[in-house]
């Protein structure tokens, strides 16, 4: 399968999971690419009017997988903003992770996977795995693993 890994990561524990995941599709058979989404300016909480200087396309992919930080208990706003500039997803299987620095439920990781998974199937896409990995909890390696486990199986 040609799968994208699509992330935005502003401090890189998201892009680390991502190129394990990249690691982990490549080594079972899968073309990867591992794509950033970059912009300038103005990236905190409550922004909106992102300039993107990278916007991956995400047409000549099978399945996409889509990498973001939890920011302010939510999505981060450029990957909403990313998703939502979409034109299609249709006939894609999709994949959503989040990295987050709190270990409690509260603190944003479902709300960011909920908000991936509702501009994800707007879009047409099927979301078949979602995964949160917490940077702070001790055996943060075995959770990174397990989610990139997890995420790697559907495909
Ligand atoms: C502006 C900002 C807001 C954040 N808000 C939250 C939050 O609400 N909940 C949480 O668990 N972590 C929060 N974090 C921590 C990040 O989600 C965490 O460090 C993440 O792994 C960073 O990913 P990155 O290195 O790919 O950018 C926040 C970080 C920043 C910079």
């Amino acid at each position: 399968m040609n799968i994208g890994i699509i992330v935005y990561s502003q401090t890189g524990n998201t892009d680390a999971v991502a190129q394990k995941l990249q690691e982990k599709l490549t080594a079972a058979g899968h073309t990867t690419t591992l794509e950033r989404i970059t912009v300038t300016g103005n990236v905190s909480p409550g922004a909106k009017d992102f300039q993107f200087t990278s916007s991956p396309a995400v047409d000549q992919y099978d399945a996409v997988i889509f990498g973001a930080p939890v920011q302010a208990f939510s999505l981060a706003g450029v990957m909403t903003s990313y998703l939502s500039r979409l034109s299609s997803l249709s006939n894609k299987k999709a994949a959503c992770f989040v990295t987050k620095q709190l270990p409690f439920n509260w603190t944003g990781g479902n709300r960011a996977i909920s908000g991936m998974k509702k501009i994800c199937a707007s879009k047409g896409a099927t979301v078949c795995e979602t995964g949160i990995v917490i940077w702070s909890k001790s055996g943060r390696e075995q959770n990174i693993s397990a989610c990139v486990e997890k995420l790697s199986r559907v495909f």
